[in-house]
């Protein structure tokens, strides 16, 4: 089976091209990933503009379509496309919509929609070889973060989700509030990294570690990127500029304190076998490392999974891999039917 996939939710217009091997426990190759990004048209304004981003696929999928079908090299057709309907915005969910629902009438090829979260967590399943349930899902993006129940592919269950700013969103704020660019994960990490691999001490100074002992599974990342902003205050304009990877490196620390103790808490309370990982967030270098040896150290018995980096941010191979269980499970969608859903949640 061949798989045609669409992602645009937000301000990457991906298309990929994937082959399923197998059938109930299938291994996935990839055979296109294409990935626009459009990070310079968003720049300038320190975060995604919906509108922008709308005209940006408009222009981009056309040209991200010829480039996957021409690495691809496809001897056979493709057999489902599988297009993102949401959570993400609005603009940009209906431009690939748009597009995913034209290909399929014109080539007479079933759809079906996908649930950019569940996309995020599919992206674990590339290589299906020993995967138990039941698991705990943490996603932490630009516009999620959440932990999840999973008894099974399809079987899935909220259990806490941030009650503000998304991690993510988080760290494009205190990027943003540092005058440093956008997106601010990757900028926050780079500098995080200069204190980390020095011999430096972190200066005496510490940020909160927002919710860590509330014993619920939700967060809140607002108020951490206030007490940045007032850190950043109380130091004016020359400390902070000598102090900008310290504070990066501690505001850095503070999340991950957060993620990685109330995950290992979720994993013992439901007792799970696994813990599959997705989202933006999760392609940070020290993130992924510090959660590796937390699960090694206190829960040697249970499966961790991360994704490779390039599969923690939006790419269209995880939507093929969702659009693949769905269509399993529902069969395919009518074109017509196949709707923006902003606010599609993980109950
Ligand atoms: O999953 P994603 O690509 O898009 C959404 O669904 O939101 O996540 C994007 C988010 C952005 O907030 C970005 O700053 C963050 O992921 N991100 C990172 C890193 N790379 C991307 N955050 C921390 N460290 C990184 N290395
Ligand atoms: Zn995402």
């Amino acid at each position: 089976m061949l798989i045609l996939s669409i992602e645009t939710s937000c301000d990457d217009t991906s298309i990929a091209i994937i082959q399923v091997n197998g059938r109930k426990r299938p291994c996935f190759n990839i055979l296109a990933n294409i990935v626009s990004s459009q990070t310079e048209i968003h720049a300038p304004f320190g975060g995604v503009v919906p509108n922008l981003a709308a005209r940006a696929h408009q222009r981009n999928l056309p040209i991200v379509l010829e480039k996957a079908l021409s690495e691809a090299k496809l001897k056979n057709k493709i057999d489902l496309i599988a297009i993102t309907v949401g959570p993400g915005l609005e603009p940009s969910l209906w431009a690939g919509i748009g597009f995913a629902r034209s290909l399929a009438l014109v080539s007479k090829i079933p759809m079906i929609g996908v649930d950019h979260i569940k996309g995020h967590i599919a992206a674990n399943f590339l290589n299906n070889k020993n995967i138990k349930f039941p698991a705990i899902c943490l996603v932490v993006s630009g516009g999620h973060t959440q932990l999840i129940l999973m008894k099974e592919v399809g079987k899935y269950k909220l259990l806490g989700e941030t009650r503000d700013d998304a991690a993510g969103e988080a760290f494009d704020k205190v990027a943003k509030l540092l005058g440093l660019g956008y997106p601010g994960g990757p900028i926050i990490s780079k500098l995080a990294d200069k204190i980390i691999n020095s011999k430096f001490q972190i200066p005496n100074f510490k940020l909160p570690r927002p919710m860590i002992n509330i014993k619920d599974y939700d967060f809140s990342f607002s108020g951490l990127k206030t007490a940045v902003l007032y850190l950043v205050k109380n130091f004016g304009i020359k400390k902070t500029k000598d102090l900008t990877p310290d504070i990066c490196a501690e505001f850095q620390q503070a999340v991950i304190d957060v993620l990685i103790k109330k995950t290992l808490r979720a994993i013992k309370e439901y007792n799970v076998k696994s813990i599959f990982c997705g989202g933006g967030v999760m392609a940070n270098k020290e993130l992924r490392a510090q959660l590796k040896t937390a699960i090694q150290n206190e829960l040697p018995d249970v499966i961790l999974r991360i994704p490779p980096s390039e599969l923690c941010t939006d790419n269209a191979v995880m939507t093929g891999i969702a659009g693949y269980y769905e269509f399993l499970r529902e069969g395919a969608d009518m074109p017509e039917k196949i709707k923006a859903n902003v606010n599609l949640s993980i109950k």
